[in-house]
């Protein structure tokens, strides 16, 4: 078959190890991890789920390689604990039997241990170890290693590693990026010793020289070893470009694949992590500047998504490796739809951070365009319905879109109604945000995906109830959305007045003076896009807080990107009329005043559609609703209840 992504679907070796083709899984954090630090069934599944999509190596992570000076709630592999290494086993088998390699990151956080712990009064009794004494961004202490220790942490990267090819790993990755403890090692910024460690670059890649020499030993020749490091640390003080180069110049000949990342997770987790206000692979310049030095295979990663940059990535030798982490979660069939041509299937990753936030702040694990992260084991397997039915599905947005798309997948014979002349719904005014483009496709995508399963798309179809009894489907799913709310402010039916909902169709109403009225998600975001435009923006909000909707982990870097696109924000205002010469506010002084501008762009919010709900409830013998008829929320709840609906039909 002749494949459109060559270069992508080649083969490659690593040591004496063959990988069937150059698209790896970065690691993730699993999603559950058992009392004694071993993996328990859902990480299994979890890292399973992605070699089954064709990955060429899935990579478990974080192993901490030494518990006494880590204290982490992380994986932890020894021989005195029951489980840990039938654990591990498990796992490298349920990601080798579907041909992919096994790999394991073996890793300490160093002066950053415990930062991740969820259980707060453990943490208080940890000590945090680093290469200096110093003291973290929270106040803690942290203690200089010493030599007795460091030979112990030294040693205990080759016992891990030794363990982890007992399991059945194939390959480890030693994890000396994102700011953890060989990273403070190579850093000028961490690492203040005056010892054989410190000081000189030569000095500073010691403690890493002999973390490979010790897992070499433990593995063995032809064993591929990768290696991640930051390529630069990416912030003042850190070391730079220039000088991981000769970092890796340092190491090439102890390892079989370098894997060059960016930043740190405290210093740039937006860089490390690139957010969706980066361009895609925004990272890969440092790979291709360090590959110019090495002769090591170069692996490179960060907000990789798109077929044809990976692939071009590859042919043009600025890497030899693509690496993906988010872009498998959003769809882990990725490598196997580039192979099989199947791209104009790939559900994106929408860089929004779901998956990161969830972890923050439940443990938990969750994407937003993929309702079976984190629940693979839920009964989440699609199989044929035992009874086929006729299910008519109301309102082609994502809610709607993934109820049709599973319920087709059951075996179900499936009709979606679309009012409009396009499926989407809401994320079709996405489009024309250049950031938020990968919402715009998710319709377009999850519109092909129904087609490919032989749903029946309708659009220009509003469902009435007549309609509804014509069809005369066994199940209904009401998927109708929102549409936007509009207090009763004067003005806002005005000429110079657009709906961030229509935007998209009426871009040149927005002036270069613009008022954005509505400081949540949508409205924040749109104001950054007005701005990136060189537009003057004014970002005006009732309430004290900018995007209280956002997650955690995006919301401080929508924030920064406000303050440094130069918005000015109104917080506490509230509108009381829309004019010719903008908008009319009380602020919290109950002082009247005119925030100037030529036009006003309205994301004051959305509410939901409850009309058709009201009309269909009783239409057929099962109907359910989701999504933002239910109540206006976010994607992940529109997806994650419409592939429910459907699983329940
Ligand atoms: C949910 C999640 C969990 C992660 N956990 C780890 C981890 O345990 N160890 C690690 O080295 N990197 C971890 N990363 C970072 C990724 O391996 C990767 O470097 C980063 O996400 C950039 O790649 P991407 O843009 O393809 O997501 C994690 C990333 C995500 C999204």
């Amino acid at each position: 078959m002749e494949g459109k992504y060559p270069n992508l679907s080649k083969p490659i070796k690593l040591g004496n190890v063959y990988f069937k083709n150059r698209m790896f899984g970065a690691p993730m954090g699993g999603t559950d991890i058992t009392a004694d630090c071993t993996v328990g069934p859902m990480s299994t599944a979890f890292y399973e789920y992605r070699a089954k999509g064709g990955a060429a190596s899935v990579t478990v992570s974080e192993l901490v390689v030494h518990p006494k000076t880590e204290g982490s709630h992380m994986y932890h592999l020894d021989l005195h604990t029951p489980g840990s290494l039938s654990s591990f086993t498990y796992t490298a088998d349920a990601i080798r039997r579907h041909g992919a390699i096994a790999s394991v990151e073996l890793s300490h956080s160093g002066q950053y241990s415990g930062t991740y712990l969820t259980d707060k009064d453990k943490k208080e009794g940890l000590a945090q170890w680093g290469p200096s004494n110093g003291t973290r961004p929270d106040g803690r202490e942290v203690k200089e290693l010493t030599q007795d220790l460091i030979d112990e942490i030294v040693e205990a990267y080759g016992e891990k590693a030794a363990l982890a090819k007992k399991a059945g790993f194939e390959m480890v990755m030693v994890h000396g990026g994102h700011g953890w403890l060989i990273n403070q090692f190579l850093s000028p910024y961490f690492n203040k010793r005056t010892d054989k460690y410190g000081g000189s670059l030569e000095n500073r890649v010691r403690f890493a020289q002999e973390v490979l020499d010790s897992v070499r030993k433990a593995v063995g020749e032809g064993f591929p070893i990768e290696f991640r490091m930051s390529g630069s640390e990416l912030f003042d003080g850190g070391y730079d470009l220039n000088e991981g180069i000769e970092i890796a110049k340092l190491i090439e000949d102890k390892i079989d694949l370098l894997h060059v990342s960016a930043g740190t997770y405290q210093r740039g987790f937006g860089v490390t992590h690139p957010s969706m206000f980066l361009p895609h692979g925004s990272n890969v310049y440092l790979a291709e500047a360090i590959k110019k030095h090495v002769k090591v295979p170069v692996a490179t990663l960060g907000g990789l998504n798109d077929p044809q940059m990976m692939e071009d990535i590859i042919a043009s030798g600025k890497a030899d490796v693509v690496e993906m982490a988010r872009a498998l979660l959003a769809d882990p069939e990725l490598p196997k739809k580039v192979v099989t041509n199947k791209d104009d299937l790939i559900v994106r990753c929408l860089r929004c951070y779901t998956c990161m936030a969830e972890r923050a702040q439940t443990a938990t694990r969750r994407c937003t365009v993929n309702p079976i992260i984190g629940r693979e084991l839920n009964n989440m397997e699609i199989l044929p319905a035992a009874v086929k039915k006729k299910v008519l599905v109301v309102g082609g947005g994502p809610g709607g879109l993934q109820a049709a798309y599973t319920a087709a997948r059951r075996g179900h014979e499936v009709i979606l109604c679309e009012k409009n002349d396009e499926v989407g719904g809401i994320l079709i005014g996405e489009q024309a945000i250049p950031f938020k483009y990968e919402m715009y496709q998710l319709g377009v995508t999850l519109g092909k995906l129904c087609e490919s399963v032989g749903v029946d798309i309708r659009l220009n179809t509003p469902v009435t109830k007549e309609l509804a009894e014509t069809i005369n489907a066994d199940a209904i799913i009401v998927a109708a959305g929102s549409e936007p709310f509009l207090p009763p402010i004067k003005g806002l039916d005005g000429e110079n007045v657009i709906l961030i909902n229509n935007y998209h169709h009426e871009k040149e109403k927005v002036t270069d003076k613009v008022i954005v009225l509505g400081g949540g998600l949508a409205g924040c975001e749109v104001a950054i896009h007005f701005a990136r435009e060189g537009k003057q923006v004014k970002l005006v909000e009732m309430n004290s807080e900018l995007s209280p909707d956002a997650n955690v982990r995006h919301r401080p870097l929508l924030l920064s990107e406000i303050e440094k696109s130069g918005i000015e924000v109104y917080k506490n205002h509230k509108a009381l009329e829309v004019n010719a010469n903008g908008v009319v506010c009380s602020n919290k002084e109950n002082e009247t005043l005119l925030i100037e501008g030529t036009s006003v762009v309205c994301a004051l919010g959305q509410r939901a559609r409850r009309d058709i709900v009201d009309e269909l409830w009783n239409s057929a013998p099962i109907v359910s609703q989701i999504g933002d008829c239910v109540k206006v929320s976010t994607i992940t709840t529109a997806v994650y209840q419409g592939h429910h609906a459907a699983m329940d039909v």
